[in-house]
């Protein structure tokens, strides 16, 4: 399968049309921003990784009957991916408090949350992405109640079936964001990425961070803790 134009240009990947109409490429860079775009940067071999990781994840979640848009890796930064509109909001699932939690709430970063939380925020950058509930969902049409009924269904699975898998090579998964997609048909499924960008991991034993609050806040070693992670999931 060959990339024909370009349909659309993010943060982090590009998104190319191919001759198949329900199918795209999605092309992962090695570009990294945080706070809305604010803070620019790269990370080397980032999007080859970024790709490996969400493609393996992807597998194991299609694998556990979680419906995604993964088809097939095509190299190493690029991938083959159903075609689908994106539901125009990030799905925030937390196990730990951390991040814009315990600076909204005032619970210190690092704190054990008695059950698993869900946030919605609406996917615009101009708007700082802000929090939305299901109300502003339903009165704005970004998603209906039976899509949203079905988005927190696979959420909680998939933190489930992730958290067990993390712990198992000794990563407490703090918290993560899911994007979902719609078909031509109207299904709803798993869509964008579940990497270093966009879930907080922490090794167990010593909670040092090993994803992308390295570049957010400056701790260094940015490159080493993706490798890490690629390393403890693919062995390589
Ligand atoms: P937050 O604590 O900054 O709200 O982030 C929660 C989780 O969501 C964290 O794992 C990082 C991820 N995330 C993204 O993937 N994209 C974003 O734009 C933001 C703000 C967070």
């Amino acid at each position: 399968m060959e990339k024909r134009e370009q349909m659309y240009e993010g943060k982090a990947k590009k998104v190319f049309a191919t001759d198949d109409p329900n199918l795209c490429i999605v092309s992962y860079k090695d570009d990294a921003t945080a706070f809305n775009g604010l803070k620019k940067g790269t990370i080397a071999g980032k999007g080859v990784i970024n790709n490996r990781v969400t493609n393996y994840l992807m597998g194991k979640l299609e694998a556990e009957g979680i419906p995604t848009h993964f088809v097939e890796e095509l190299s190493e930064r690029d991938t083959l991916v159903r075609r689908v509109s994106i539901v125009p909001l990030e799905v925030i699932v937390r196990n730990i408090a951390a991040g814009s939690f315990s600076k909204r709430f005032g619970v210190q970063e690092g704190t054990d949350l008695q059950c698993p939380t869900l946030e919605f925020c609406l996917k615009d950058d101009d708007l700082g992405d802000p929090m939305v509930n299901e109300y502003h969902i339903y009165a704005c049409g970004w998603a209906t109640k039976e899509e949203v009924e079905t988005i927190k269904d696979i959420t909680f699975r998939v933190n489930e079936y992730l958290k067990n898998y993390f712990a198992a090579i000794g990563i407490l998964l703090v918290d993560f964001k899911l994007e979902f997609g719609k078909t031509a048909d109207g299904k709803i499924v798993l869509a964008d990425e579940i990497s270093p960008d966009t879930c907080r991991f922490w090794d167990m034993e010593t909670r040092e961070k090993l994803d992308k609050d390295r570049f957010r806040r400056d701790l260094g070693n940015v490159e080493d803790a993706y490798q890490e992670i690629c390393r403890r999931l693919l062995g390589e």
